[in-house]
C-alpha cells in the first residue's frame, strides 16, 4: 500500500477500504506516514467526508492503537462524559466530581484544547502537580479508590488518537464530522466505561453551528457506541456564546470550584446536571433524569462534589489547595477590564471569536509545541438578555503582557453585539437524543 495514493483517493472523493484506514494509522503510529502526509490526508478528509463505514473502522482503528481497558472487575456500572467542544466548557470539571459523590464511578479520557476550544486536560494541568498522563494499571485503580479519573491519551490509551488530535488542532483539520466522532468516540470506547453522555455543542462557538449537523454528529457516535455495546445519550447544548463567565486554564478550575461552592453561573450548572442527571439514570441511581438532577443538587448542597474534586486531584498528584485559597492558582500579571461603549441589552457574543483570542494570548496551541500560559483568558461579566449600561464592566481580559492584552481588545470588544431592545435568555439545553 502507499500513502500517496491514499491520500489522492480521499482527495478525489472515494471511499477507503478498511485495509487502507488500519494500514494508514499503522502508519501514524509506526512514523512511516510522515506528519505532513496525515496532515493532508486530515484535510481530504476534511473537504470530501467518509461514510459510516469509514468512520466505524476508522474508529476502531484508533481503539486498536492500544489497550481496550475492561474494567468488568470494578463489579457495576461506570460512567463517562465527553463534549464535542467548545469555548468556557469547564462541565467535566463539575459534572464528574458532582456524580461521582454521588455513588457512580466516572471513568474518561479526554483531550486538550483543539483549534479554539479549550481541552479538559489542559484545565486540569493547570492545577499544580496534576498528573493526567496514567497507566493502565493507575486508571483503574483510581476508579477503583476514589471513583473519578481523568486521563491523557497516552501510549496504553488510544495513542493514535492523540497523534492525529495535536496534527488537527494547528491544521485547520478540527470541524469534520467523522473526524470529531471518530476520536472522540475513540477514548470513550478504549475508556472502558458502560454508558456515556456526548454533549454535543451548537453555535458560534462550536464546531457544529447548526443544531442539524449536532444532530447528525450525535447519532453518528450513538451508532458507533452502540455497534460496541457501549449505551449512548447526546444532549444538544447552546455554545452561542461562552457557557459560564470564565475562559482559559486556571481561570475555568477556579470557576469549577465556585459552581461546586453553589456560587457558579447558571447555564454551566444546568448543563452538569441535565449531564448528570442523565448518567445517574443510566446507571440505574435513580428512577428519572429528574430524580438524577435532585440527588445532585444534594450532593452539590452538602459539599460532597467539592470533597470528591479534592479527593480526584490528590489522586492524581495535583495540589488541591486552590479548592480553599481562590489565590493559590497563578494569576496573569495584567487584568484589563473593557466596558459597554452603548447601553442595552446583550443580544450576542461571538464564542468563537473569544476562543480564537484565547489562543492567541496563549491559552490554547498555534503549533504543536506551543507551552500554554495557563493564567491567562478572559471573564465575562455579562452574558446573553444582561441589560449593560454605556460604561459597565463587559469582561476582563488576563494577558501576560499589555502588548497582548490590547492585541486582542477590539476582538473582544467587538464579539459583543449589543441591541436596543431586550433580548430573552437562551436555553441552554436544545435537544436530549436516547
Ligand atoms: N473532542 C475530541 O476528543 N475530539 C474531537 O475531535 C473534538 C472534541
Amino acid at each position: 500500500m502507499n500513502v500517496v495514493d491514499i491520500i489522492a483517493a480521499k482527495r478525489d472523493g472515494h471511499e477507503l477500504s478498511s485495509e487502507q484506514i488500519g494500514w494508514l494509522i499503522n502508519g501514524a503510529m509506526e512514523g512511516s506516514v510522515a506528519d505532513y502526509q496525515l496532515s493532508a490526508w486530515l484535510m481530504a478528509v476534511v473537504l470530501k467526508g467518509m461514510s459510516d463505514r469509514e468512520t466505524a473502522d476508522l474508529t476502531r482503528s484508533l481503539v486498536a492503537s492500544g489497550k481496550r481497558l475492561d474494567l468488568s472487575s470494578l463489579g457495576g456500572f461506570v460512567g463517562d462524559k465527553h463534549s464535542t467542544g467548545g469555548v468556557g466548557d469547564k462541565t467535566t470539571l463539575v459534572v464528574a466530581p458532582l456524580v461521582a459523590a454521588a455513588g457512580v464511578p466516572m471513568g474518561k479520557m479526554s483531550g486538550r484544547g483543539l483549534g479554539y476550544s479549550g481541552g479538559t486536560i489542559d484545565k486540569l494541568e493547570s492545577i499544580p502537580g496534576m498528573q493526567c498522563s496514567l497507566t493502565v494499571d493507575q486508571f483503574i485503580e483510581g476508579v477503583r479508590n476514589v471513583g473519578l479519573v481523568v486521563a491523557a491519551q497516552t501510549p496504553d490509551l488510544a495513542p493514535a488518537d492523540g497523534i492525529l488530535y495535536k496534527m488537527r488542532d494547528v491544521t485547520a483539520t478540527v470541524d469534520s464530522l467523522p473526524l470529531i466522532a471518530s476520536s472522540i468516540m475513540s477514548k470513550k470506547i478504549a475508556a472502558g466505561a458502560n454508558g456515556v453522555v456526548l454533549d454535543v455543542k451548537v453555535g458560534s462557538g462550536a464546531f457544529m453551528k447548526t443544531p442539524d449537523q449536532a444532530r447528525a454528529l450525535a447519532i453518528s457516535m450513538r451508532d458507533i457506541g452502540r455497534g460496541v455495546g457501549l449505551l449512548v445519550r447526546a444532549v444538544l447544548s447552546d455554545m452561542d456564546q461562552p457557557l459560564g463567565w470564565a475562559v482559559g486554564n486556571n481561570l475555568e478550575v477556579h470557576e469549577a470550584v465556585q459552581t461546586l461552592r453553589g456560587e457558579g453561573p447558571a447555564d454551566l450548572l444546568e448543563v452538569a446536571l441535565v449531564i448528570g442527571g442523565n448518567l445517574l439514570e443510566m446507571a440505574g441511581k435513580a428512577n428519572s433524569v429528574e430524580a438524577g438532577q435532585d440527588i445532585l443538587r444534594e450532593t452539590l448542597r452538602s459539599g460532597a462534589g467539592l470533597e470528591k474534586l479534592r479527593e480526584f486531584v490528590m489522586n492524581q498528584g495535583g495540589d488541591p489547595s486552590f479548592i480553599d485559597d481562590p489565590h493559590a492558582l497563578p494569576s496573569a500579571p495584567v487584568q484589563r477590564d473593557l466596558v459597554a461603549r452603548t447601553s442595552g441589552w446583550i443580544a450576542h457574543i461571538d464564542a468563537e471569536a473569544i476562543g480564537r483570542a484565547s489562543v492567541e494570548i496563549g491559552a490554547g496551541r498555534r503549533v504543536k509545541s506551543d507551552a500554554i500560559d495557563h493564567r491567562v483568558g478572559f471573564v465575562l461579566n455579562a452574558k446573553i438578555g444582561d441589560h449593560v449600561e454605556t460604561g459597565s464592566k463587559l469582561a476582563t481580559i488576563h494577558t501576560s503582557s499589555d502588548q497582548a492584552a490590547s492585541q486582542v481588545e477590539p476582538a473582544i470588544l467587538n464579539a459583543f453585539t449589543i441591541s436596543a431592545t431586550p433580548v430573552a435568555i437562551p436555553p441552554v439545553i436544545m435537544e436530549v437524543i436516547a
